[in-house]
């Protein structure tokens, strides 16, 4: 597995705007998206995109399963999603915690649609077509942001919903 350095809040590459991907099939992107599942499963975490790593592509892990933290997690095989894109959006918006690798020992109430209708591309090429609901649909927001620049904090209404992750421990386990 490549050796992959985690950008963090601060460092420019995470506001760029990542390539789409071109060749799915080739070498080069099969090895980077086993390198991600693996990663993703070494670092516990529900998604991770291509730019957090340096590597501006279009291209995101989705991985869920419950945990302490999230126990409504639901549970699902990691899945590399490629040149994502959301068709349709509800209008509806629900308000819920997340942080990201990116943004250590922090977590923050972030508005989101319910409902996302997506389109992507998967490993194999095909053009996949899935609607996502709740703790999914933000996973896929999370992480299509990375792909646009974005951060979770960018969306976040009021600084009052920013909260250390000691903080945000104590409530969950109130
Ligand atoms: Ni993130």
């Amino acid at each position: 597995m490549q050796h992959f350095t985690l950008l963090q809040l601060g460092h420019p590459h995470l506001r760029l705007t990542a390539k789409t991907v071109e060749q799915v099939k080739s070498d080069a992107t099969q090895q980077l998206i086993d390198d991600l599942l693996q990663y993703v499963e070494e670092v516990q975490g529900m998604g991770i995109a291509a730019p957090q790593v340096d590597i501006s592509q279009r291209l995101f892990i989705m991985s869920s399963k419950p945990n302490n933290r999230y126990p409504y997690a639901p549970l699902m095989d990691p899945t590399a999603v490629i040149n994502p894109q959301i068709i349709k959006a509800s209008t509806t918006m629900v308000k819920d915690w997340e942080g990201c690798l990116s943004v250590p020992g922090f977590r923050a109430l972030v508005p989101r649609h319910q409902t996302v209708m997506t389109r992507y591309t998967d490993r194999c090429g095909q053009q996949i077509d899935i609607e996502y609901s709740g703790f999914l649909a933000r996973v896929f927001q999370h992480e299509l942001d990375h792909l646009n620049g974005l951060i979770y904090l960018d969306r976040v209404e009021n600084n009052r919903d920013i909260v250390t992750e000691q903080e945000w421990l104590k409530q969950i386990d109130d």
